[in-house]
């Protein structure tokens, strides 16, 4: 998941190096180092932690150079320390990775006395085997085709040899690698928001591709070695940073941004004048037998109350799992279905590798991405973009209810398409689903303080138990979610009706249970798992709505009450108080929201 740079340039490299790392720390934080070619030889600085750290240390001891390579980390073998933060160095050659080379063990095996490896990463023995090919005589281009034969796994590579200080080399099986053509410069980064300061016309490498690049230009040769042409394309991405404005936290903004997002993605998707949900092209909702969905963490969440959806409304059978379940269990489906990957990167590994199984199968792909120039985009049939705008909190909130938004509106125009629901039930729908933004403008003005008093308990707590029926279920699990990724506070969503099979043994004083009930089918179920826990000596967090506040009369720890609104619309109205949750509590506990511990924001390895 890491994120890379490289720079062959006319002018000093190190300070733009790590502006552009500035845009990819979203990829990793736990380390961070460039390298530049000065005087013929070699020199790097790297620092453990965040950018800054390596900011203070390149002001500290400054790095000349007018071509160079930079990483930013998210560690898979190997803590993250200084001695294995990237770039590697080995004989005259330094290596920028983000991916896994699977068979690293093999390879130092192989490597053997010969070479004396400096770190723990899997990384290093890439280094080894080009300075070994170099040393048995190969050139630099065949070194580089000749390592790419031995090292298995997933890869974006950017290489430095100091005998060539004109030239970096470039590779791509899996994570993505966009090479930027520029005024007599020429750069290579992880992403075209990465670049976008400095251009945006990029050529992005394929899978098994290698390149060359030079200052004024680029060959790219594919995994056979023969020379082959790619597309070069003009990037959307902005070269402004987004700013956290009045807010302390890029994850607060977001949360408050979500009545904007969610009206520009709805209005995208629905004619609000004749409301209808139709309007969009993309799979063939009328003719498919079934949907596939994949996708991970809170995406695959969005995706499950997506299912609610296309089953009840569009009578639409969807199997779904997540990414790195749905890759490898050899699920029996049939061609003419079609299969829907939902990402906000467009570039979780997992996600992606489920979109080319299903497309070898022939289904159709569908894709529901915030970032639409992101690789699963382009290897989509059909893109339904969220809208959301760029999301920088690891903590996804504006992008899990802009992908709800989305899905609603495919289940709507699925439903109708089939001839599952009637014309006035579908535009009574859509008129819901357009009541969405002021509505959430209110709950968000309304339950800050109650939220900031019930975030007071819960920072005391050591677990806390999320229960729901129905698509408050799949909530229920995003809520456990967001709270234990950036309050580090454990959290479990369960469906209600599963609390007496085992989890009730957990009921006691000490461990709050927050049930998300709006008044819906199922709240007198709810009501009755709540009931069970009260009876246990358990605390309850009723988060309901007024219609639920007045049919419950049982004493709570807290009661959150949202106004009463449409099925349709509740889980993306009831995410806002289980957000703001977990964001009041992270703050109560003093971890770092934005970027909490051990995550990065784009998981491009397995
Ligand atoms: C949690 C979170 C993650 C992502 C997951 C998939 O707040 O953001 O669980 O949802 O890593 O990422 P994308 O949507 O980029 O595929």
């Amino acid at each position: 998941m890491c994120g890379i740079v490289g720079i062959v340039g006319w002018q000093p490299v190190s300070e733009r190096l790590v502006d552009a790392l500035k845009r990819l720390e979203y990829r990793g934080y736990d380390s961070a180092g460039v390298a530049t070619i000065t005087d013929g030889a070699l020199h790097r600085r790297r620092s453990e932690g965040k950018l800054i750290n390596l900011e203070t240390r390149l002001k500290e001891e400054p790095l000349s150079g007018t071509i160079g390579i930079a990483h930013t980390r998210w560690a898979t073998h190997g803590a993250p320390t200084e001695g294995n933060a990237h770039p590697h160095f080995t004989d005259g050659v330094a290596v920028v990775h983000n991916g896994i080379i699977e068979n690293f063990a093999e390879l130092k095996n192989e490597l053997g006395v010969g070479a004396e490896f400096q770190t723990e990463t899997d990384t290093e023995v890439v280094a080894h085997l080009l300075a070994r090919h170099r040393r048995e005589g190969m050139g630099r281009g065949e070194a580089v085709h000749t390592m790419l034969k031995r090292v298995r796994g997933a890869y974006a590579l950017a290489i430095l040899f100091e005998d060539d200080p004109s030239t970096i080399m470039a590779a791509r099986n899996g994570p993505p690698l966009a090479i930027g053509h520029g005024n007599g410069e020429m750069f290579l980064g992880s992403d075209a928001i990465a670049l976008a300061p400095f251009t945006n016309e990029i050529t992005y490498l394929m899978d098994g591709d290698w390149a060359i690049v030079g200052r004024t230009g680029a060959q790219i040769f594919d995994f056979d070695g023969r020379p082959v042409e790619r597309a070069r394309q003009t990037s959307k991405a902005s070269a402004s940073l987004a700013t956290k404005g009045s807010h302390r936290h890029f994850m607060e903004k977001e949360i408050h941004e979500q009545p904007e997002v969610i009206a520009h993605a709805l209005a995208h998707y629905i004619d609000f004048a004749d409301n209808r949900a139709d309007t969009v092209a993309g799979l063939d909702f009328a003719r498919i037998p079934s949907l596939a969905i994949s996708a991970c963490g809170t995406a695959y969440f969005a995706g499950l109350i997506g299912k609610y959806w296309f089953e009840r409304y569009a009578r639409l059978p969807v199997e779904i799992d997540v990414a790195s379940e749905f890759r490898y269990r050899d699920i029996p489906l049939s061609p003419q279905s079609a299969a829907l990957f939902i990402s906000q990167s467009g570039e979780t590994a997992d996600t992606l590798a489920s979109l080319r199984y299903c497309k070898e199968l022939g289904l159709k792909i569908g894709a529901v991405v915030n970032v639409g120039d992101s690789t699963i985009a382009r290897e989509a049939d059909a893109v339904f973009p969220i809208l959301a705008g760029s999301e920088i909190g690891v903590a996804s909130t504006k992008a899990f209810t802009c992908q709800l938004a989305v899905l609603a509106s495919l289940a709507i125009g699925a439903a109708k398409a089939r001839g599952t629901v009637s014309e006035d039930e579908g535009q009574a729908l859509v008129r819901n689903l357009a009541e969405m933004p002021r509505i959430m403008g209110h709950v968000l003005n309304s339950i800050q303080s109650k939220i900031e008093l019930l975030a007071r308990d819960l920072s005391k707590c050591d677990h806390v138990l999320y229960l729901g029926r129905g698509t408050s279920f799949p909530l229920a699990m995003e809520g456990a979610l967001k709270l234990k990724e950036i309050s580090y506070i454990h959290a479990e969503g369960y469906a209600a009706g599963e609390l007496k099979h085992g989890p009730i043994a957990l009921i006691d004083q000490n461990m709050p249970v927050i049930v998300i009930a709006p008044h819906d089918r199922f709240f007198y179920k709810t009501l009755s798992n709540m009931e069970e826990v009260a009876a246990r000596g358990g605390r309850i967090i009723l988060i309901t709505d007024e219609k639920g506040a007045a049919a419950s009369n049982r004493d709570t720890m807290h009661t959150i009450v949202l106004p009463a609104v449409d099925e349709i619309i509740a889980p993306m109205i009831f995410s806002l108080p289980i957000q703001l949750l977990a964001y009041h509590t992270a703050i109560l506990m003093g971890t770092d929201v934005d970027q909490p511990r051990n995550l990065a924001k784009s998981v491009t390895v397995e």
